[in-house]
């Protein structure tokens, strides 16, 4: 079965508001690519200016939710809020959150559930870091965090899904998962899917790779079999860098 390709732009704390719209529009106007639904994900700041920018090919999401509905959480999004906006998806669990937040591991399974339940789609972040990835731990350590996140959600839930592996040596360094490394840790991944929801599910679920994606090593990348697009974060804040990034993920699903 083919699944269809996405290549979501994690802008993190970057772009201002004032500048938001036309980097957005430069991406709008270069889709759509065939085959690719692109997300773009800036700051909370800039959601409610880019939502004339969403279409059947471009889709806003956000960085990150509360897992409470509302309340008293000064300082804090929720995501009926995001979809109250308009907002299609919500990063959770990105690596940065996980290790700048110490309660942030405990809370992800509640985020899904509260992004899921006000209709976004979450887009759930795992992987591993340096030190796991040296003693070769590294599938076990993302089979513990799909354990902790994710088994309580039903099948259902996991439709709505999409997963990215983002290794965190990988995340802002240069240094990419190899096409072997990542195709390793999305195929097990699948196989996690596969044994706790049916192969159905894990056939249909969306896994991207994140981590150092570049127009230099995306076509490689998106070639590999459960490899179904990327999450990027500093190419996406470059209208050229992204769109080949797109077109190589495209080319991809073509092959
Ligand atoms: P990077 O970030 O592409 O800059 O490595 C990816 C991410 O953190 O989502």
């Amino acid at each position: 079965m083919e699944r269809s390709r996405i290549v979501a732009a994690n802008w993190k704390m970057n772009v201002l508001p004032s500048e938001a719209k036309t980097l957005a529009g430069q991406v709008a106007r270069a889709l759509p690519i065939k085959n690719v639904e692109v997300i773009i994900c800036p700051p909370f700041t800039h959601l409610f200016s880019l939502m004339p920018f969403q279409s059947e090919s471009l889709k806003i999401g956000a960085q990150n939710c509360n897992e409470n509905l509302f309340g008293a959480h000064t300082g804090d999004i929720s995501a009926q809020m995001l979809k109250d906006l308009g907002c299609s998806y919500v990063i959770i669990g990105h690596s940065e959150r996980r290790a700048r937040q110490s309660t942030e591991n405990a809370r992800i399974s509640a985020k899904i559930h509260a992004a899921l339940q006000a209709g976004l789609k979450p887009i759930y972040c795992c992987g591993e870091g340096l030190p796991i990835r040296e003693k070769e731990a590294h599938i076990e350590f993302v089979k513990d965090q799909l354990e902790s996140d994710l088994a309580t959600l039903q099948k259902e839930h996991i439709e709505e899904i999409v997963i990215a592996y983002e290794p965190v040596w990988a995340i802002g360094t240069g240094k990419n998962a190899s096409p072997e490394q990542a195709q390793e840790m999305h195929a097990s991944i699948r196989k996690w899917l596969s044994a706790r929801f049916g192969n159905d599910l894990s056939i249909q679920t969306q896994i991207l790779y994140g981590g150092s994606v570049k127009a230099v090593n995306a076509l490689a990348l998106a070639k590999q079999n459960d490899i179904d697009g990327f999450l990027v974060g500093g190419a996406s804040l470059n209208v050229d860098e992204f769109m080949k990034i797109v077109h190589s993920v495209s080319e991809s699903a073509n092959d």
